[in-house]
């Protein structure tokens, strides 16, 4: 980690959010965004530029599951939860990725290529189950056809922007 470079995503984060309300939140998406996660050297530095202490930090960090705390797979994915996407199929399909994985939900493949996350609603709920892949929303993924993009993932390289076949929908 590049503690010059921390510095000066926090500092920028919290000159732009000053004043706001609650810039903690949007200053940890800031660094998660830039970093993939919020690594620990952040949290004393934005305890002392939030004039808040270190365990009020962790506190947030830890309470909200979108925020990593070291570094991420190579591919995000995410697997809708909600209940559309379960009625659909959506139970087969999540345990099928954990299994074809071998990993539960926040973790990484051993190979450090795959993140699974859960998520709750992708907008995609007419065709589920509905998965992200990276920038990609996926719908109508059944378990056999989320092995074989997995693989393909954990083969690199893949051109996720060919993998988009349906538009976002309610
Ligand atoms: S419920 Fe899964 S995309 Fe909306």
């Amino acid at each position: 980690m590049n503690r010059a470079a921390l510095e000066s995503v926090i500092q920028g984060s919290v000159d732009r959010h000053r004043g706001k309300p609650g810039p903690l939140l949007v200053i940890l998406h800031d660094l998660q965004a830039q970093w993939g996660y919020v690594p620990d050297e952040a949290v004393p530095l934005l305890a002392e530029a939030l004039t808040l202490t270190r365990a009020e930090i962790h506190g947030v960090i830890s309470f909200y599951h979108d925020f990593r705390t070291t570094p991420g797979g190579r591919h995000q994915v995410q697997v809708c939860r909600a209940e559309a996407c379960q009625a659909q199929g959506g139970r087969q399909l999540e345990a099928a990725v954990r299994e074809h994985l071998g990993i539960d939900w926040h973790d990484t493949s051993a190979d450090g290529m795959v993140t699974l996350e859960p998520v709750y609603c992708l907008g995609n709920c007419a065709t589920g189950p509905a998965v992200r892949i990276d920038d990609a929303i996926l719908g109508r993924v059944t378990p056999d056809r989320m092995r074989t993009l997995l693989d393909d993932l954990q083969r690199e390289p893949v051109n996720i922007s060919g993998l988009m076949t349906e538009a976002p929908h309610g």
